[in-house]
């Protein structure tokens, strides 16, 4: 841990004085008991970091970005238009588009989802007037347990090296939704009403995705990937230092599928032939990604890939990821490689879990680290 304890980018040079005196642990923890997040340091009117957001250049720059990825039309993610999915050769084509992303990025875009535009700006609007609402209100959702409705900065906060620029309201949604009081009343009833249209949208995917792995189209609905909902409601302030932290480290979800909306703002990056792309905004797009739990079911035929978030000088940021999986009101059910998948040719990779097992692994090995991996055969 000691390596940890100053900023990276100390790590080449000797210890100077003012790294000795740095208690890394302590500004960590008195952060952590301001319950005010990352937006209650912009509230402060700091101009720089405090140093545990500070992250290595190695970490920072890790891979090359591809800035103007525009340029090449094999680096673009994938954009799927669902007009037309209702006629069977389009939706032919749909599937095989879905399934070369899912296969090739993990990630793809998609228009014409049937979401009303209204209720994707009031969604966000909605987390917004969350994370804008004086501390004291905030504060009382402030929590690093599971419960079902928490607002908290950096799941890892404790452990990470580096801690990421932002703020996040988790709420779980289904399968069993709460009473409606739960729910910070900022965001309520549209957190509400997005939950049931995610939640068709969401059906749709799964029904497209499992032709794409040439089963049945309600298979992945039945073997429940789409039984459980959290939505993880994000802000990224404007950040004074952008250039030394990240707004969310590179990851994997660990979910079976996310739908992220992001607004106009940019930052999302996903790893592709190792270099960093951009997701770019679009108006009325919906952004889905594999997560590790697709990944293990579909025996590597889907990819969970990393993604990260750059930290802006502009800013907030607003995000939601909706993430399908019933990690925080776990079942006893285990997912492995689906048999219809397997042959000869093709045994299982990976050995059976529980999501909640899953999810236990996953936040042992931090946001650095392939959870799937240690669950190969
Ligand atoms: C996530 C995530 C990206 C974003 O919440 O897992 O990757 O754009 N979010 O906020
Ligand atoms: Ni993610």
């Amino acid at each position: 841990m000691a390596e940890m304890e100053i900023g990276n980018d100390h790590q080449k040079t000797s210890p100077t004085k003012e790294d000795q005196v740095y208690d890394r642990e302590k500004a960590v923890k008195a952060f952590d008991d301001t319950k005010a997040g990352v937006q209650g340091l912009v509230d402060d009117g700091i101009a720089k970091l405090p140093p545990f957001f500070y992250m290595s250049p190695e970490d920072l720059h890790d891979h090359p970005t591809l800035t103007d990825s525009y340029l090449h039309s094999d680096f673009q993610v994938p954009i799927i238009d669902l007009n037309g999915v209702l006629d069977p050769n389009e939706h032919k084509e749909i599937v095989e588009k879905m399934r070369s992303a899912s296969e090739e990025w993990g990630f793809f875009q998609v228009i014409n989802h049937g979401i009303p535009q209204h209720v994707l700006k009031e969604v966000l609007d909605g987390v917004r007037r969350f994370h804008e609402q004086p501390r004291e209100v905030k504060m009382k959702y402030y929590s690093r347990e599971t419960d079902i409705v928490r607002y908290y900065t950096n799941y890892d906060l404790l452990q990470s090296k580096g801690a990421s620029w932002r703020d996040t309201l988790i709420c779980v949604m289904a399968p069993d939704t709460p009473p409606p009081e739960k729910y910070p009343f900022a965001c309520r009833d549209i957190l509400l009403e997005y939950s049931k249209h995610v939640k068709s949208f969401g059906e749709v995917i799964f029904g497209l995705l499992s032709e794409a792995l040439g089963l049945d189209p309600d298979h992945l609905k039945d073997i429940g990937c789409s039984e459980g909902h959290t939505f993880g409601c994000q802000y990224y302030p404007a950040c004074p230092e952008p250039d030394r932290t990240l707004g969310h480290v590179r990851h994997h979800d660990p979910d079976f599928l996310t739908i992220l909306l992001q607004d106009q703002i940019g930052g999302l990056q996903v790893l592709h032939k190792h270099h960093w792309i951009d997701v770019p905004p679009m108006e009325d797009a919906l952004i889905v990604n594999i997560g590790d739990l697709l990944q293990l079911i579909s025996n590597d035929k889907l990819k969970s890939v990393e993604h990260r978030v750059l930290a802006k000088s502009v800013g907030p940021r607003i995000s939601l990821a909706c993430l399908f999986t019933t990690h925080l009101q776990p079942s006893k059910r285990v997912y492995g490689p689906l048999k219809q998948l397997l042959s000869p040719n093709n045994p299982p990779l990976y050995t059976e879990t529980s999501i909640l097992n899953y999810l236990k692994s996953y936040t042992s090995v931090g946001g650095l680290g392939n959870a799937l991996s240690l669950f190969k055969l």
